[in-house]
């Protein structure tokens, strides 16, 4: 342990740990803006400068290492006023057009300058060059990029896709892919993870509300919702109840009260891929066991990110995926199919919303193998933050709404297709359901030992070891 008085108050704190660290262990707040705890730390934003006593310059305290007897003042005239600087440079090339944001009051760049006490921009100069650039699910605006880089290091280190880096130097320096390209023709998984480290609107989701209003405007359309586990878990946070707060009742309210003429839910279909993954794993280990071919270990075909990745990054392996469609395209078929059937209604006009915690989705729907006779599975999918967007559009009060339920037949579903909403989820279901077509009796609730994946970082080395 080391000891540092920061602001006047004695530190005891780890040795190797950063002034930040420190500090953040005695709840003393320093603003930060492109550091990114546990995951990225880069020092180019230096709003978290502090001021070391014998030290000429301020420090940046999200990369100097805190030291045994520092003396630190984290909040001093001269920090203030640097960091108001430091702010009114980013914000002189920077869109002032927070008003049309997506990312207005959810945006860190915003609330910094309120937490900075910034009132005024009296720096202005060149803006760097705008570019947009629209992939199916990810929407790209450089002139709102403050060059963290957060997004670099989630793509490149935690998922270990590489679809983008920092290009060119100097004042021409843009996060995209190389040479310029479009996003959608790299090798982006399109898993949005970038858009969730972002603190400006430089990366967002891909608007899917457009389509939606104007279908559910259109008298001709039949308009299916469908949501997905994750979504019901991750609502709440949008208006200010704690995370995880599960909020299934009053979010199928609130999708009826907008106007959908059916919420269904997602977990139905999830129930569905079970059976059909268990049953096609039964299939293959069976084949295997009376000395057939069969690609073994199976491996699970629910995410369009990973089917882009393995795609992209391991096409050898392909062949191990399941053949099952992702469980909210298979609600999709169903909706325009039987579903269709039973209500006296074409397929074409049919329209199926899915709301869904994953941005690949948007790019999935468009697949080409994604519909029958030209017509898609799924007309549009929404995230959790478009989704609350649009129910704030709505001018509902999502707290005090009641509780409501999903509509049948396609909103029943079990405790299987529930854990398809957490880490290891769809494994899990896949194998007790195999576990209880082989021997007849349920496993345990201890009776599970297996390790998933997590995050396609993770799918290097599970690669190894099929190779
Ligand atoms: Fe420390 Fe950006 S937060 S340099």
């Amino acid at each position: 342990m080391i000891h540092l008085t920061i602001n006047g108050k004695a530190i005891e704190a780890p040795d190797g740990v950063t002034i930040l660290e420190a500090a953040r262990l005695y709840n003393i707040g320093i603003p930060s803006l492109c550091h990114l705890k546990d995951i990225h730390t880069y020092g180019s934003c230096r709003i978290c400068v502090v001021e070391v006593e014998g030290m000429k310059n301020l420090a940046a305290s999200c990369i100097v290492k805190a030291k045994e007897g520092m003396v630190v003042h984290t909040h001093s005239p001269k920090v203030r006023a640097a960091r108001k600087v430091l702010y009114e440079l980013l914000l002189s090339d920077h869109p002032k057009d927070c008003l049309n944001c997506t990312r207005n009051q959810n945006c860190e760049l915003q609330e910094l300058g309120y937490t900075l006490g910034v009132t005024e921009s009296r720096l202005s100069g060149e803006m760097s060059p705008a570019k947009v650039d629209v992939s199916p699910s990810i929407t790209r605006d450089t002139s709102k990029c403050v060059l963290c880089r957060r997004c670099v290091t989630v793509c490149n280190r935690i998922q270990e896709v590489g679809a983008i880096g920092a290009q060119n130097r100097g004042f021409a320096t843009v996060v995209g892919p190389a040479m310029g390209l479009p996003l959608d023709s790299t090798a982006c998984a399109m898993c949005g993870q970038c858009t969730v480290v972002c603190p400006t609107g430089a990366l967002t989701e891909t608007d899917g509300l457009s389509k939606v209003w104007a279908a559910l405007e259109n008298p001709a359309k039949r308009v299916v919702v469908q949501v997905a586990p994750a979504v019901r878990a991750a609502l709440g946070e949008e208006f200010g109840l704690p995370a995880g707060t599960l909020v299934t009742g009053k979010m199928a309210s609130a999708l009826h009260e907008i106007g959908f003429d059916d919420v269904f839910d997602t977990d139905f279909a999830a129930d569905l891929t079970i059976i059909e993954e268990g049953t096609e794993l039964l299939g293959r280990l069976s084949a295997a066991l009376t000395g057939g071919e069969a690609a073994l270990p199976m491996l699970t075909s629910c995410s369009p990110g990973w089917i882009k990745h393995i795609e992209h990054k391991y096409p050898a392996q392909l062949g191990h995926l399941s053949s099952c469609k992702s469980p909210h395209t298979m609600l999709g078929a169903l909706a325009k199919s039987f579903y269709a059937e039973k209500i006296g209604r074409k397929p074409e006009e049919m329209f199926v919303v899915s709301v869904m915690p994953c941005t690949a989705k948007k790019y999935e729907i468009q697949r080409p193998e994604m519909g029958q006779n030209g017509i898609p599975d799924v007309d549009a999918v929404l995230t959790t933050r478009e989704l609350a967007r649009m129910i704030k559009a709505s001018g509902i009060d999502f707290l005090n709404l009641p509780e409501g339920g999903f509509d049948r037949p396609l909103g029943l579903s079990t405790g299987a297709a529930d854990i398809f909403g957490v880490t290891g989820g769809v494994m899990e279901a896949a194998l007790r359901t195999v576990y209880e077509l082989v021997t007849g009796r349920e496993l345990p609730f201890d009776g599970l030992h297996v390790t998933p994946i997590v995050g396609l970082e993770q799918v290097k080395t599970a690669s190894l070891t099929i190779e």
